[in-house]
């Protein structure tokens, strides 16, 4: 296991000697729970500090804020706080047992031990914690046997009814699976079909349903978890246009560089338009994310223009401007066509970014005018250089300046 002390940073670790030594002196036992513990067991870099103290979160959070420079925020109802120095952060919660009364509600809180607090949890390799302060302090806290699945490198859920409970832990297993390199354990896995079959994510919100696909497609492994996602089913319930999401294959391993909204939008690229704005409905996208919904089912319908043995810049130009850019890059990286792909890299790469050098107040210096004649003129100087004529300024002066005369100093 790797040593905590070893995996944190100096601005971590004085929050968690903070933390240690407000939970001896308020005589709340505290304990490292659930990803951070699972983490250090792997080898890995914990990527946040999540506590449990057997007492009053809020209270020790604001001790360890009175005794260092962090800044504290508390949800008392929640019996929660985190606490942060800069980009470092503690999240503390107070142990607690949670009760599911129909699935997809969020669940009726209690107070509890830490036993309880970890056996409401998702899976046996997140029901681990290590004690810090108080009588357990040093131990690792097992109860679920999830160290010895870690071994044997499975997701197994604590319970027959852990999915139907909490519908997002789907996208949570596949997540881990992908992440850590386990497989999904053979009980778990028929859990998970069940889950789906019973159509569960349909007791999720769409905000909720969206904040785990965002997760999902922020992993280093995206497309892998994607394509795992897919595999299982997980997806063509989400929307059933989805499918098995196999296209996404085409993208490089891992997300090949390409951000999540790429992503989104690369999931698209097989939808009708009237698909995509369902996909925009179904998660309640925000407007970044519609676009490169709803743009990659408009691009998708230009395929055979992209691919025309002859496409003038200015043409490939008016064809992709105003689309959201991530729609553009998925189109790039999943069309078949060489052509295509290496129009729509031009574009990227080089055409979006095509200005004319004169502005505005030059154009109206060399007598064009106010008003909307302006732009007029600026597109015209933009699509000469997109063809690679009018290059330097002098150029474009001359350009404006034949343009004013051949409309009789008119325009
Ligand atoms: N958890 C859960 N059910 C959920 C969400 C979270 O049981 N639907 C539990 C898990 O035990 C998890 C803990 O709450 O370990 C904290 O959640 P989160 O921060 O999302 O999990 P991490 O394991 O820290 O995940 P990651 O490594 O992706 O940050």
């Amino acid at each position: 296991m790797r040593s905590l002390r070893g995996a944190t940073s100096t601005g971590a670790a004085g929050l968690l000697a903070a933390a240690i030594e407000g939970a001896g002196r308020l005589d709340m036992p505290l304990y490292l729970v659930g990803g951070p513990v699972r983490d250090l067991l792997l080898g890995r870099q914990p990527s946040d500090l999540d506590l449990v103290v057997e007492g009053d979160a809020p209270r020790l959070a604001s001790y360890v804020a009175g005794k260092t420079d962090a800044k504290v925020v508390l949800h008392r109802r929640f019996g929660t706080a985190s606490v942060r120095v800069g980009k470092e952060r503690l999240d503390l919660a107070t142990a607690r047992r949670e009760v599911y009364e129909r699935p997809g509600a969020l669940p009726k809180v209690t107070g509890g031990s830490i036993e309880e607090d970890l056996l409401r949890r998702d899976f046996t390799i997140n029901a681990v914690a290590l004690g810090l302060a108080g009588p357990r302090s040093g131990e690792l806290l097992d109860p679920s046997l999830g160290v010895s699945d870690l071994d044997k490198g499975l997701v197994r859920t604590l319970h027959a009814k852990s999915f139907e409970d909490d519908a997002t832990r789907v996208f949570r297993a596949v997540r881990y699976e992908q992440r850590l390199s386990l497989s999904l354990e053979g009980e778990t896995l028929g859990r998970l079909a069940k889950a789906l079959e019973m159509d569960m994510l349909a007791t999720v919100s769409a905000d909720r349903l969206r904040r785990e696909l965002a997760l999902v497609l922020s992993e280093e492994r995206a497309v892998e978890t994607t394509l795992r996602a897919g595999a299982l089913g997980v997806l063509s319930r989400l929307y059933p246009p989805l499918k098995d999401a196999s296209w996404m294959g085409r993208f490089p391993e891992g997300s090949g560089g390409a951000q999540p909204l790429t992503l989104v939008a690369g999931l698209a690229y097989p939808m009708s338009h009237g698909e995509a704005e369902g996909f925009v409905r179904r998660l309640n996208m925000p407007s970044s994310w519609g676009a490169a919904a709803r743009d990659m089912a408009r691009l998708t319908g230009k395929a055979a223009a992209l691919e025309a043995p002859e496409l003038p810049a200015t043409a490939l130009y008016r064809m992709l401007e105003g689309r959201s850019a991530a729609s553009v890059e998925a189109l790039r990286r999943l069309t078949p066509s060489r052509a295509a792909q290496e129009r729509l890299a031009e574009y990227l790469e080089r055409l979006r970014f095509v200005k004319p050098i004169l502005r505005g107040e030059d154009l109206a210096s060399l007598g064009v005018g106010r008003g909307p004649r302006v732009g007029e003129v600026l597109r015209l100087l933009l699509e000469e250089r997109l063809e690679g004529r009018a290059l330097t300024r002098e150029e474009e002066r001359n350009f404006v300046l034949n343009h004013l005369k051949s409309h009789g100093g008119e325009i």
